[in-house]
């Protein structure tokens, strides 16, 4: 079998450019002898590697010199601990939650001090972003909280919170590197990369100097303390090396497309594709609120469970794969992350089309 056009919401497609030079370096790292998976982290030819990966991070999203970026490990959800551990100075935290990601680092934060849930749509299953424009934010939160990307109900933030000056936290996991960014609105932007960007074992934090703090909260591991990261470089203990190699590559490969306004682009007119097929078909359907649609994940439904199954059975049949919706929605989800091709929609919509008149 050949490729396949692979819809899962992470981990996910990677760009077949990236994994061509990867197996062509995979026995000989340009002339070292040995892949990249065997060398040293403390090696000429890995500090090479991550330095780079960081400085194209750095022109990909503009991020200012007072932001450190932090190639972590422990996946996003260590992330939901590390937040209040280390920014939590009077105890406060405002949380947005608008999906399972959300509420999950709402609930771990919890555990550490009084978390707040400020808004919610959980009572529509999701599938909207709330009003966000005047919340009542408390007066001593150390930061506002939010899961900016809705990877399960794909749901997206089209506009920042207001945080009433209070530093923002967003996991972009499922977002990361789709479209341009201004970081300086951010305390915090966090991802695991297994979408967007790499392989699965890599959490990229972008954290602003002043957050980073050495009194932060007792118990708190060494490994979880920003600063111990930020002191080393990501380099403390031993990094996940070939998971941030992969990354470069595909730092490297969005620098060639044109950056994040191509990638912004590109992914608009994917995702426009979908959308406008949902919007007219009788037997598929959009869940989420036309405004606050995803450019990422793409959920559907036809109603009908077992024509959900079908369809995702045909589906798999004829190569378009991981297209099952997650169990808490149900129906279908299409992640159409950056390194999907146009051609890779085209033909899905063409397909649902062809399944559409067959199942009239
Ligand atoms: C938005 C979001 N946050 C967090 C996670 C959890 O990531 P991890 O598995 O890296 O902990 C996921 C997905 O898997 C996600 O989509």
């Amino acid at each position: 079998m050949g490729r396949v056009y692979n819809f899962s919401a992470g981990p996910a497609v990677l760009p077949e450019e990236v994994l061509q030079e990867a197996a062509a370096e995979m026995m000989d790292y340009k002339g070292c002898g040995m892949s990249v998976m065997e060398m040293s982290h403390r090696s000429k030819e890995f500090d090479t590697i991550i330095k780079e990966a960081e400085q194209d991070l750095r022109d990909l999203m503009n991020i200012p010199d007072n932001y450190k970026v932090l190639f972590l490990q422990g996946g996003a959800s260590q992330q939901f601990s590390a937040i209040p551990m280390n920014l939590m100075k009077n105890g406060v935290a405002d949380y947005i939650v608008t999906g399972q990601w959300a509420k999950k680092a709402y609930q771990e934060a919890c555990r550490y001090g009084k978390a707040v849930k400020v808004a919610s749509s959980e009572d529509k299953t999701f599938s909207y972003i709330p009003d966000c424009s005047d919340l009542p934010i408390d007066e001593d939160a150390d930061y506002v909280y939010i899961c900016e990307n809705n990877t399960i109900y794909g749901t997206k933030f089209k506009k920042l919170p207001n945080t009433k000056g209070k530093p923002l936290v967003a996991d972009v996991s499922s977002c990361f590197l789709s479209e341009p960014v201004d970081v300086t609105k951010y305390g915090v932007i966090y991802g695991g990369v297994q979408k967007n960007i790499g392989p699965a074992g890599v959490v990229i934090v972008i954290i602003r100097e002043d957050l980073i703090r050495d009194d932060v909260m007792e118990g708190t591991p060494t490994m979880l303390k920003y600063k111990t990261q930020a002191d080393a470089d990501s380099l403390y203990n031993t990094p996940p090396c070939y998971g941030i190699y992969i990354c470069g590559k595909v730092f490297k490969w969005i620098k060639k497309q044109g950056g994040l306004e191509a990638m912004k682009e590109r992914n608009e007119k994917k995702a426009k594709i979908l959308y406008d097929f949902l919007d007219q078909s009788k037997l598929f359907k959009g869940t989420v609120v036309k405004e606050d649609r995803s450019l990422m994940n793409v959920p559907f439904v036809t109603g009908d469970k077992d024509m959900d199954a079908k369809f995702i059975a045909e589906a798999t049949a004829a190569g378009f794969v991981n297209l099952k919706g997650h169990r808490t929605v149900g129906g279908m989800r299409a992640s159409i992350y950056n390194a999907m091709p146009i051609e890779g929609v085209q033909k899905l919509v063409e397909f649902m089309e062809k399944f559409e008149k067959e199942n009239a």
